[in-house]
């Protein structure tokens, strides 16, 4: 047994999904202590009631607050080269979208990509991952999206099943052969999602498990929601469950789309309507938001507000990628999502562990502090979570603990 003492603020972030209007109603212990065994949370309460068994490690807390590891669920961590100069245009006046149109955007990663080995791409991810650990995340989700072929959307999965032995983040592979039509398929959309959509691709991803979940870019300057529909009601016929990059740049029925196909989410969700609100209702979707990719393209937020009022459960994350979101850190956004979105502290906490879980599938066991659920946990170098999110750009991560074994210790204790 592993007992965690010493704790000025243990939030009990309940499973997910956390419906919008509950997420700010989690309670917390102050004073607290939490049991692990075999790597699951057994027991939490009072610090003066923690269990003295004999043969029990303690970790000293140290009076710092202890939140659930956070999970990033949208991320395109995967990726090589970098596109700065496309950040200096769109600071000149330029859309991310005016970028992709003129050839730049997705398409010059992808040619990063298809360059790069695999023994490279593990490399750069590596160091990514390393640091987004110390940042308090336990969980990663992975997006392909930058191969465009069949062989390099495969080398994509293949590189992320690497990473998931090389480091502690538990990592979840998406299929997002649907993120744009590559050059050589210029005109010839259907032609593309008929050669990536193959039944012998999406039967060898399933077959080798290769993807979890097969996402598609809805937007204007990718897929139709037409084509969306078709692919991913495809896809989910070999196992693999849709999600959406909805609403993003445009309004053109992707989070409608999302909860028809009842998708475990729909991502982004900045031009979302009272239709696509209705629709994620019904299909229990979770609306998950990525404030930092706002932040970094200076553009509008998606109506957080309006969405928790609406009761969805909502999450957040990264988005982690080379154009839209060169942002590893999740604290970070979760500091945007406040001050930017009016998300209360304990909102955006819920938002990054619990339905972030949800948003991949893996709240049944990742994202809350209860008996029973995996010991993923961050103790923080501030007493309460609201001193981590008002801090923004620090980083408050003292320890972090995956499957109940301290993994990273990023900070040392602050006198
Ligand atoms: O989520 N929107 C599409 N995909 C990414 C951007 C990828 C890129 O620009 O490289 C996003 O914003
Ligand atoms: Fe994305």
């Amino acid at each position: 047994m592993l007992t965690l003492r010493n704790i000025a603020e243990l939030v009990l972030v309940p499973p997910g999904p956390v419906p919008g209007r509950a997420m700010g109603d989690v309670r917390t212990v102050t004073s607290a202590a939490l049991a692990i065994e075999d790597e699951r949370i057994v027991w939490m309460g009072s610090d003066r009631d923690a269990p003295r068994s004999p043969g029990a490690q303690e970790l000293d807390a140290g009076d710092g607050c202890v939140v659930p590891g956070l999970v990033d669920c949208h991320t395109h961590t995967v990726f090589a080269g970098t596109r700065e100069h496309e950040f200096v245009e769109r600071i000149r006046g330029k859309s991310y979208a005016q970028i992709a149109e003129e050839g730049g955007g997705i398409r010059v990663t992808v040619e990063a990509v298809r360059r790069t080995s695999s023994q490279e791409l593990i490399a750069l991810a590596l160091r990514r991952l390393r640091r987004m650990l110390h940042h308090g995340v336990t969980t990663v989700e992975i997006k392909s999206g930058y191969g465009l072929t069949v062989d390099d959307e495969l080398k994509m999965l293949y590189v992320v099943r690497e990473l998931a032995r090389l480091q502690p983040i538990e990592l979840v592979p998406t299929f997002l052969a649907a993120h744009t039509v590559p050059a050589e398929y210029a005109g010839r959309t259907d032609d593309y999602l008929d050669t990536l959509f193959a039944d012998a691709v999406l039967a060898r991803l399933r077959d080798e498990r290769l993807a979890e979940f097969c996402d598609v870019f809805c937007e204007r300057t990718a897929f139709t929601v037409e084509q969306s529909r078709r692919v991913l009601a495809k896809a989910k016929r070999y196992g693999l469950r849709p999600k959406l990059h909805a609403d993003q740049i445009s309004q053109m029925g992707a989070s409608a789309l999302a909860g028809e196909l009842a998708a475990v989410s729909a991502d982004h969700l900045e031009h979302i309507d009272d239709h696509g609100i209705d629709a994620l209702h019904g299909a229990e979707t979770v609306a998950v938001l990525l404030p930092g990719c706002s932040f970094f393209l200076g553009v509008q937020q998606a109506p957080a507000r309006r969405l928790l009022d609406a009761d969805l459960p909502v999450a957040l994350g990264t988005d982690y990628n080379p154009g839209s979101s060169m942002i590893e850190s999740l604290p970070l956004v979760m500091s945007i999502a406040c001050t930017q979105m009016r998300l209360t502290p304990l909102e955006a906490l819920v938002a990054a562990t619990a339905n972030a879980a949800a948003a991949v599938d893996r709240h049944r066991r990742l994202g809350a502090v209860q008996p029973g659920m995996q010991a993923d946990l961050v103790i923080l170098d501030v007493p309460d979570h609201r001193r981590w999110m008002y801090e923004p750009g620090r980083n408050c991560v003292r320890t972090v603990i995956k499957r109940g074994q301290v993994v990273a210790e990023p900070s040392a204790r602050e006198e």
